[in-house]
């Protein structure tokens, strides 16, 4: 049984875990695949770094493009991360014919189409599993689970770093700043936490599965994103009071061949399963039009779970190198992009507004969402301690987003609205 090659570019966390897994697992994949899987060689920054495992140091390089042109490897597995000479990496691993598995949803967010079209051209895989939700098999899922079903709406937690906060927030009644601080603490967030808490880290993963899902090509610019900075706990402190929990949540949802796709701060009902996911864990809820509810749950990030998934991408191509096939059919979108306009992109919004306390003010509002069309789920009202005036909640029922813009707009030359204070997208 003649070894499958493999080339590592990168050995930190991730790259680590693919050498410990390859390693550890050797009989079982080799039974599997029919051959043993070696690693010939890695590229690092430094070669004489030290390191949690052993690796004989012929196989470093500090060269990535020795990897990539070396013809005895046949799967170049990227998990350097950045988009700075990883499209580059991937484009001559793909010129040079050699199979791509990548960790790296930066990438494949921005490049994806033209690294598809590439390996198309080539007739080589690409696989990426682990760029979205680590450790769970979302894309696999995407791609062969749902293959006979049409996918309706994809909900993801995707983002561990916000989900942290969120969570330590709603539990301990944390500030914004103070659960960042542990985040950081704790290593989940960046020392530079931008990408995560402004929602980018997110969008790029739901650009990723808003293609797979709808079979259209999504470009990162076509998903709307908010971030969780602006997220108070008092926010979070009304959303439970009427059964709510915060959550930043992607979300891509179809009507018939349109579709929207957005990461906001959200309010999930209690009762939703995606509301109970808590800490660094992700989730994605999947609403199949033939299989209805499905919900996939796991560690989005870390050296072993995203290492599993990495190494299943591995298999995959082995598989697919021995059967003499690639899977690029199935992942290759197929379908025109039809992007839905704000009149027909619709949910429930949630609104806190600080407004004057005095007769009249509560037709004044609703004369508002009656002028555009938007109708009312709920209005609770409350004192506001420290001022005169009072504090209304509302919940909206679905509107369109540009019902609701005009709403927003028309409460700006009401004198009795003192404050808009928060606006949510509200789900369940
Ligand atoms: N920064 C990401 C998160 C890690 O917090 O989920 C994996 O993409």
């Amino acid at each position: 049984m003649k070894p499958v090659k493999v080339g590592l570019l990168g050995l930190g966390t991730v790259g680590t875990g693919v050498v410990r897994i390859l390693e550890g697992h050797q009989e079982d994949l080799s039974s599997q695949v029919g051959s043993p899987i070696i690693i010939e060689k890695i590229a690092v920054k430094h070669a004489d770094k030290q390191r949690s495992i052993e690796i004989d140091p012929a196989k470093l390089t500090e060269d990535p493009w020795e990897v990539i042109r070396d013809p005895e490897i046949d799967v170049i597995v990227e998990v350097m991360g950045g988009v700075n000479g990883t499209r580059e990496f991937m484009l001559e691993a793909l010129n040079c014919g050699k199979h791509i598995v990548t960790a790296n949803k930066d990438l494949m967010a921005l490049y994806g189409s033209e690294i598809l079209a590439k390996a198309t051209e080539k007739q080589c895989d690409v696989f990426y599993e682990a760029s979205v939700a680590g450790g769970i098999p979302i894309i696999r899922t995407l791609i062969e689970g749902f293959s006979s079903d049409r996918i309706i709406k994809i909900m993801g937690i995707v983002n561990g770093t916000t989900n942290y906060i969120l969570t330590k927030m709603s539990q301990e009644g944390t500030s914004y700043e103070d659960a960042l601080a542990e985040a950081k603490q704790l290593g989940y967030a960046e020392a530079d936490p931008t990408s995560d808490v402004e929602g980018l880290d997110a969008a790029r993963k739901m650009a990723i599965l808003g293609t797979l899902g709808f079979r259209a090509n999504v470009e990162l610019s076509d998903v709307q994103v908010r971030g969780i900075s602006s997220v108070s706990k008092e926010d979070i402190a009304y959303a439970k009071r009427l059964g709510y929990e915060m959550k930043l949540l992607g979300i891509a949802d179809r009507d018939e061949e349109e579709f929207s796709i957005s990461v906001q701060p959200t309010m999930v009902k209690k009762n939703h399963p995606i509301a109970a996911v808590n800490g660094v864990f992700n989730a994605v809820y999947v609403f199949g039009e033939a299989v209805g509810e499905t919900m996939f749950y796991g560690a989005g990030a870390g050296e072993m779970p995203t290492a599993t998934s990495v190494v299943a991408d591995i298999v995959a191509v082995v598989k697919n190198l021995k059967l003499g096939v690639n899977g690029l059919k199935s992942i290759v979108p197929y379908k025109p992009k039809k992007l839905k306009s704000d009149e027909q992109i619709c949910y429930k919004n949630f609104l806190l507004l600080q407004v004057a306390d005095k007769a009249g003010v509560l037709a004044q509002i609703t004369q508002a969402f009656a002028e555009y069309n938007v109708s009312l789920e709920s209005v609770v009202q409350s004192p506001n301690a420290d001022t005169p005036d009072a504090e209304i909640m509302i919940v909206t029922h679905r509107a369109s987003r540009a019902n609701m813009e005009q709403v927003l707009k028309y409460f700006e030359g009401l004198e009795v609205i003192r404050r808009v204070k928060s606006v949510y997208r509200v789900e369940g």
